[in-house]
């Protein structure tokens, strides 16, 4: 049997929507992984250590015949390969050690995520910029600059993971279904982060209901410290298994235009009280990005702690700026 080429060729998979994912480390790699395995698209893995994107998107995709996954997974040096693409995970940059904070990180990976941003724009104009290097909050602040883009078109992750952190911890001490437990985490990604209580529920009773103060306290202040507890336990990085599945929920949300209310650093300009900066609020993602930021009632407690947040965020910002990488 011979096989010819249908001339009409737009299902093929060179047609499929295209991610680039910036960094090609443990958070980059998980990323483009899980993405390939939803068949969100075709994946570009971008690195500067040359020979891992390719060998890691190589032995990724000769994983999808097992695996049952039809996107092309493909990595390289070039930024000129990643051009035209929908959407752009951005993880380079170095991660934390024990000891160190996300702001530790600051002054390095401020150059790192201007550098990427600036050739990402160049060849994809009109991308969505899904931000993961840390400090969170300062660096898609950085990609927002960089990029000239409106600010739908660049966003953070952060909230998925802390919220999805929450949840975890919250199915462990009820012994019910994740399936059953949302949770709600705002403000910046740091140790200043504000998990509500109130707005965190299980089959929609808030658990301040199912469980006792202390134990909603320990597991506040559990999720806060979450990532510091994974550097703890590993020594030699940071998490990558949840902020790769976090980053990828967010891109599934916006290539299928799924309309999901999710939480995320986004710009604001008069929510929730700030004006300029980066935070983790409830947005709701679809194909144009943050189509909508939801602004819920807040207690008093819980205005003043996001108000701290928001501080801690300004100072960030405020070296971001002093560095005028744009
Ligand atoms: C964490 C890092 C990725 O929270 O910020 O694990």
């Amino acid at each position: 049997m011979r096989w010819s080429e249908a001339s009409d060729s737009s299902k093929s998979a060179f047609h499929r929507k295209k991610i680039t994912v910036v960094g090609a480390g443990h958070v980059g790699a998980t990323a483009a992984f899980l993405a390939a395995q939803k068949e969100l698209a075709n994946i570009v893995m971008i690195d500067v250590m040359d020979g891992v994107p390719q060998g890691k998107a190589l032995d990724m995709f000769e994983s999808s015949p097992i695996q049952g996954f039809d996107a092309l997974v493909h990595g390289t040096q070039d930024y000129a390969e990643t051009a035209d693409s929908d959407l752009v995970i951005i993880t380079a940059g170095i991660a934390r050690k024990p000891g160190m904070s996300r702001d530790d990180l600051l002054n390095i990976n401020v150059k790192i995520v201007s550098e990427v941003t600036r050739s990402i724009v160049k060849y994809s104009p009109n991308c969505i910029i899904l931000v993961v290097t840390n400090p969170l909050d300062a660096m898609v602040y950085t990609a927002l600059k960089v990029s000239g883009f409106p600010k739908q078109r660049v966003i953070g992750m952060a909230g998925v993971l802390d919220s999805a952190r929450m949840r975890a911890f919250i199915a462990q001490e009820l012994q019910v279904s994740i399936e059953n437990v949302a949770a709600c985490v705002l403000g910046g990604h740091g140790d200043t982060m504000v998990p509500v209580p109130r707005y965190s529920t299980v089959a929609g009773i808030p658990i301040t209901e199912l469980m006792g103060a202390e134990r909603v306290a320990l597991i506040c202040e559990r999720t806060a410290k979450g990532g510091a507890e994974i550097v703890e336990l590993l020594k030699t990085g940071s998490a990558f298994y949840a902020p790769g599945a976090s980053v990828v929920q967010m891109a599934e949300a916006i290539i299928r235009d799924k309309k999901r209310i999710l939480p995320c650093a986004a710009y604001l300009e008069g929510e929730y009280g700030v004006d300029g900066y980066y935070m983790g609020v409830p947005c709701k993602l679809g194909r144009d990005g943050v189509e909508a930021i939801i602004e819920m009632n807040l207690s008093d407690g819980e205005a003043a702690a996001l108000h701290q947040s928001m501080l801690a965020v300004k100072e960030l910002v405020k070296k971001v700026d002093a560095f005028g990488h744009f």
